[in-house]
């Protein structure tokens, strides 16, 4: 096992931001730091998430969901992690592949395939393929998939109404009302069997075969309660057996999908990420024991992964005060600070829209041992773009200090998921960098990276210049 240094184990939430900020600071003031926007990330937190999950979920394998986070030196660290992943379409199939990633190592969930994903998928040969319906199963065949030497498991995504991300999904959880008028629940097998009918005729007609079959599903983004894993796992039961039953289909590969809550989320929440993963486990383990067959359990978390391993920096390129603004049809008549900040909406901080987040930006100076001063006052902060929709934080939502000034930084946990991989290129803007560095008892050794996963600068930050404050 790698170290993921056991000395910060022992840190609470709040202490182990503090020393993030600590050493993302240092490299802001080292003399190769990276002009902003710049996302970091600290590679030993991500070995910390990984081995808590190899911990508590040792028999789940976790395909990183790379649509959370495509950095390239990430996706390389994780390779050497011995990590697996999930591809969503062709284009993040071919990504890894240009990694040197091989398809034993990927899944591919996107349900609903163009022709660009199947030329990818017979190029790259994931070891299992997501379906949604028939007719993808037809479509996969009429492009060869299967064949003699290319034997993916098929797995069905299955509906979940409990779940944020049902814009996919087989239903098979029916909402009934009983006879004495209480609601109740069914599950309807029969689409899954015409799934699985559709693959077993291809597979005798060909004289080809899918190497298993199987089921995915994904409970929600940001879940903090087992309860919803609990509850695919009584459906993956039910459905399977039922198939086994009726038709005679075997499912013996099961894909928990992603969800698994960010840290952040887990403390306000109240749990702990190792205590979810923990419940979750144990629930697999009685599922193990008590499906009758031997089954392959995995899961594919995107957030959970990367989400607390990453802070932005953005720099307030100008800071006014301003005593009225109407604000898309909002007066604000009370003193406040208009910030223009040179992130926003379009590119890092998407995640307002995308996952509904609030940020809370913590101002700092450089080669400055002291706070910002002043009393909070409110303010309005613009991303960078020339566009009203590009903005940060509204009129009254959050406080800075009055000394706020022009070319103050600002720093956003919780940052590495769904922020540089949504970010776009709109207006053409300053692109953001992404740092990457890990910390040794001398040093903090850093890559900065381009948004296209090039890189710019190695440097390392000794650690007599690193900040204690
Ligand atoms: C198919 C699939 N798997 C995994 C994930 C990762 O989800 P999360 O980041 O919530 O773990 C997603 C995210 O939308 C997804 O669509």
């Amino acid at each position: 096992m790698f170290d993921t240094g056991q000395a910060h184990k022992a840190e609470n939430y709040q202490q182990s931001i503090q020393r993030f900020q600590r050493d993302v600071k240092s490299i802001m003031e080292s003399d190769e730091a990276p002009s902003t926007p710049c996302v970091f990330f600290d590679l030993d937190r991500l070995d910390q998430q990984i081995e808590l999950w190899r911990e508590e979920m040792p028999g789940i394998e976790p395909h990183f969901a790379i649509k959370a986070c495509d950095a390239v030196g990430i996706l390389q660290h994780m390779h050497r992690r011995g990590i697996s992943f999930d591809a969503a379409t062709g284009g993040e199939l071919d990504l890894l592949s240009r990694l040197g990633i091989e398809g034993s190592k990927i899944v591919m969930t996107h349900p609903i395939r163009s022709d660009e994903d199947l030329d990818a998928i017979r190029r790259c040969r994931p070891m299992a393929i997501v379906v949604q319906s028939a007719d993808e199963v037809i479509k996969l065949a009429e492009a060869g998939i299967p064949n003699s030497d290319y034997s993916p498991v098929l797995l069905a995504r299955v509906a979940l109404p409990y779940s944020n991300l049902n814009k996919f999904g087989v239903p098979c959880i029916v909402p009934l009302v009983g006879e004495d008028g209480r609601a109740t629940t069914a599950f309807d097998y029969r689409p899954l069997r015409r799934i699985f009918e559709t693959a077993r005729s291809i597979e005798q007609q060909f004289s080809v075969r899918f190497q298993a079959y199987g089921f995915a599903g994904h409970v929600g983004t940001n879940t903090t309660s087992a309860s919803h894993y609990l509850h695919l796992l009584g459906t993956f039961r039910v459905l399977g057996l039922e198939l086994k039953r009726r038709s005679g289909i075997p499912i013996t590969l099961f894909d928990l999908g992603g969800g698994y809550c960010d840290r952040m989320h887990a403390e306000r929440d109240g749990i702990t990420q190792r205590d979810l993963l923990n419940v979750i486990n144990q629930a697999v383990e009685k599922f193990r024991s008590e499906y009758g067959e031997p089954v392959t359990i995995i899961a594919e978390p995107g957030r959970y992964l990367v989400a607390d391993t990453a802070i932005a920096v953005t720099r307030a390129k100008v800071v006014t005060d301003a005593h009225f603004g109407a604000i898309n049809g909002a007066e604000v008549y009370e003193m406040h600070k208009v910030i223009h900040l040179d992130d926003g909406v379009y590119s890092n901080l998407m995640g307002q829209i995308h996952d509904s987040r609030k940020y809370r930006p913590i101002p700092f100076r450089l080669r400055s041992s002291v706070e910002i001063s002043g009393t909070p006052v409110p303010c309005v902060m613009w991303g960078p773009t020339c566009d009203s929709f590009d903005r940060v934080i509204p009129p009254d939502d959050y406080r800075v200090p009055q000394g706020l000034v022009t070319n103050d930084l600002f720093m956003i946990e919780c940052m590495g998921a769904y922020t540089t991989v949504t970010a776009t290129e709109f207006n053409r803007t300053q692109a953001s960098k992404v740092v990457l560095f890990s910390r040794t008892e001398q040093k903090i050794e850093a890559t900065v990276y381009t948004p296209r996963g090039e890189v710019v600068s190695r440097f390392k930050v000794p650690n007599d210049k690193v900040s204690s404050n």
